[in-house]
C-alpha cells in the first residue's frame, strides 16, 4: 500500500508547515496545487490527503476549489481551515459569513466522540484564524467540537472517512494538535509511521546507485550543511565513485577547509581535491569595491577553477559524467518542477558551471532541511557541520565592505570565529538565524595601553528568520555582547571598536553586501 501523503495548497503558508508535521509524524508527504484532478489523484495512489488553509474566502470569485470527484475516490480526507470550509460547502453543508471571526488562541469544547479528538480533554484551545464559519455540517457528518465562533471546529465522517477541522493542528499553538494528525494519519488512514531517517538513507543509496551505475561522481563542498549532507549520501551510495572538491576561496570560515578534510578524507575516506585558490582570488578582488562586481567576481572565478578540476578529471577521457547538487524541497516547490529552475540564481556560488553537461544527483531533494540535518547526524556528520547557520556562497567577501585584501580577510575571518564561539558558549547559535561578524570600510581612533590606536570597527550582526526572506535583529544579552567586545579587541589585531548592527529585513538585508 502507498504511505505518500498528499497536502493540497490553497496558497496558505501553512502548506509547507502541514508537510513538515505530517513528516515528523514518520510519514512521508508531498505538496500539490489545489489544481489536481481527480485522475491525478489517483495516478499518485496517495494514502491520504490533507487540504490545507488559505487566505480565501470560500465566497470570493473566484475561489480555489477542489475537484469534487476527489472526495468519491474513497481516499481518507482532512480539510482544514479553507479546506475545512471547501469541504463542508462542496459536499452540501452551509459556510457564513458571522462577521465574528476568531484569530490565535480559542477555547475549543468537545462534543461526544470523535476519532480526531480521541483521548483529548473536554476543554483545550487551539490556533484560529478564519473570518468564515462552517454553519451546519453536510450530511452524513457529525460535529465533535465548537468553538465560541465557531459551532462547527471539527468534523467528521467516519464510513467515508472524510475529517475537517476548522483551527490549525499544525502549529504549535493549538494543543493536541500533532495528536489530532497522527491519529487521521495512523488511524484514520492506516498509515505506518515508516518514514524515517534510516529509511530516507536507505531509499536514497538505493535511488543514487541506481542512478549512477558504475560511473563517476563530482561534488563540490562549500562547508554548508547541504554540500555536505548529499555527498555523505553519495559516499554511502557510491563511495568509491565520489570526487569532492573543496575550492578554498580564501574567504571561508576559520578552519572550514581542515574540518571538511579532516571529516570527508579522513573520516569517509572521500577521495577529496582541495583546491588553495586564496591567492588567484586575492588577485581578482584587489582594488574592486563595487559589491556587485565583487559578487560577480568571485562567482565566475568559483566556476572557473571547478571546471579546471572537471576538465582535468576528464582528460583522461574518464571524467564524471553526474554532479551532486544538494538542492531542497523547499527550492522544488518554489520554483516548480523544471530542474533548470531549480538552482538558485544570484546567489550560486558553488553552483553548477552551465555549459559543463554533467546530469544532476539531487538526493536532497524531497528533504525539509530539519530533515538533512536529521540525517547528516544519522549518517555520522559531525554536529559543527551539520548544524551550521547558512553561509553566503561568496563567503567573507560579501562581509568585507570595500576592498577584499588578504588582511582584511583574516581580521574578519578571526572576528568572525570570536562571535560564533561566544554565541555558542551562550547556547544561542542554534536558534540565531545567522550570527557572525562585519568589517566595515572605515578605521576610527581609539587609545589601547598608553597607544594611540587608529583600527577598523567589528559590526556584530545577529538576526532572527525563518526561511531569511524576513529578519529581524537578535536581542542578545548584554553581557553576550560584552563578552564578544572585549574578547575581539583583546584577540583580534587589526580591531580597536565594536559596533552593534540592530536593523531588520526590510530595510536592510542579513548580509552587508
Ligand atoms: P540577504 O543578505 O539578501 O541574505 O538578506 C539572505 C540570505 O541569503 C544568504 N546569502 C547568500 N547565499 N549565496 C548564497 O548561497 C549568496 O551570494 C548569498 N547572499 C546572501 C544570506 O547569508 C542570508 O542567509
Amino acid at each position: 500500500m502507498s504511505s505518500n501523503v498528499l497536502v493540497v495548497d490553497f496558497g496558505a503558508q501553512y502548506a509547507q508547515l502541514i508537510a513538515r508535521r505530517v513528516r515528523e509524524a514518520h510519514v512521508y508527504s508531498e505538496i500539490v496545487q489545489s489544481g489536481i484532478t481527480a485522475d491525478e489523484v489517483k495516478a499518485k495512489n496517495p494514502a491520504a490527503i490533507i487540504l490545507s488553509g488559505g487566505p480565501k474566502s470560500v465566497y470570493e470569485v473566484p475561489a480555489p476549489s477542489l475537484d469534487p470527484a476527489i472526495y468519491e475516490l474513497g481516499i481518507p480526507i482532512l480539510g482544514i481551515c479553507y479546506g475545512a470550509q471547501l469541504m463542508a460547502q462542496q459536499l452540501g453543508g452551509n459556510v457564513a459569513r458571522t462577521g465574528n471571526g476568531e484569530y490565535g488562541r480559542t477555547p475549543l469544547t468537545r462534543s461526544g466522540d470523535s476519532v480526531l479528538l480521541d483521548g483529548q480533554p473536554l476543554n483545550s484551545s487551539c490556533w484560529m484564524s478564519h473570518g468564515d464559519a462552517i454553519e451546519t455540517a453536510p450530511e452524513g457528518f457529525v460535529v465533535t467540537a465548537s468553538t465560541p465562533e465557531a459551532p462547527v471546529a471539527v468534523m467528521e465522517n467516519v464510513a467515508r472517512k472524510l475529517h475537517a477541522v476548522q483551527y490549525h493542528p499544525e502549529v504549535m499553538h493549538s494543543e493536541h494538535g500533532q495528536d489530532l494528525l497522527e491519529k487521521f494519519l495512523h488511524q484514520v488512514a492506516g498509515i505506518a509511521p515508516t518514514w524515517t531517517n534510516s529509511s530516507i538513507i536507505e531509499d536514497q543509496v538505493a535511488k543514487i546507485r541506481a542512478q549512477v551505475g558504475s560511473e563517476k561522481v563530482l561534488c563540490a563542498l562549500s562547508g554548508g550543511v547541504d554540500s555536505a549532507v548529499a555527498a555523505a549520501l553519495v559516499t554511502k551510495a557510491v563511495g568509491q565513485q565520489l570526487t569532492c572538491v573543496f575550492v578554498d576561496t580564501g574567504l571561508m570560515r576559520k578552519n572550514e577547509g581542515e574540518q571538511i578534510e579532516e571529516t570527508f578524507m579522513r573520516q569517509f575516506g572521500v577521495d577529496l581535491i582541495h583546491v588553495k585558490a586564496q591567492d588567484r582570488f586575492f588577485d581578482a578582488l584587489a582594488g574592486v569595491t563595487d559589491p556587485e562586481r565583487k559578487r560577480k567576481i568571485i562567482g565566475e572565478l568559483f566556476i572557473r577553477e571547478f571546471e579546471k578540476v572537471a576538465r582535468d578529471l576528464a582528460a583522461d577521457g574518464e571524467g564524471p559524467r553526474f554532479l551532486v547538487q544538494g538542492t531542497l524541497y523547499p527550492d522544488v516547490i518554489e520554483s516548480g518542477s523544471g530542474h533548470a529552475a531549480n538552482i538558485k540564481s544570484h546567489h550560486n556560488v558553488g553552483g553548477l558551471p552551465e555549459d559543463l553537461s554533467f546530469e544532476l544527483v539531487e538526493p536532497l531533494r524531497a528533504l525539509f532541511k530539519d530533515e538533512v540535518r536529521a540525517v547528516g547526524e544519522e549518517l555520522g556528520l559531525p554536529g559543527e557541520i551539520v548544524w551550521r547557520q547558512p553561509f553566503p556562497g561568496p563567503g567573507l567577501g560579501v562581509r568585507i565592505v570595500g576592498e577584499v585584501t588578504r588582511e582584511r580577510a583574516e581580521i574578519l575571518r578571526n572576528a568572525d570565529h570570536v562571535v560564533v564561539d561566544e554565541i555558542k558558549k551562550a547556547g544561542l547559535y542554534r536558534e540565531l538565524w545567522q550570527s557572525f561578524a562585519v568589517l566595515p570600510a572605515v578605521r576610527t581612533v581609539g587609545v589601547m595601553g598608553d597607544g594611540r590606536t587608529y583600527a577598523y570597527p567589528i559590526v556584530i550582526r545577529a538576526v532572527t528568520s525563518d526561511d531569511a526572506m524576513t529578519a529581524d535583529w537578535a536581542r542578545l544579552p548584554y553581557e553576550v555582547i560584552e563578552s564578544i567586545a572585549n574578547r575581539l579587541i583583546r584577540e583580534v589585531e587589526g580591531v580597536n571598536r565594536v559596533a552593534l548592527d540592530v536593523t531588520s529585513k526590510p530595510p536592510g538585508t542579513i548580509e552587508w553586501e
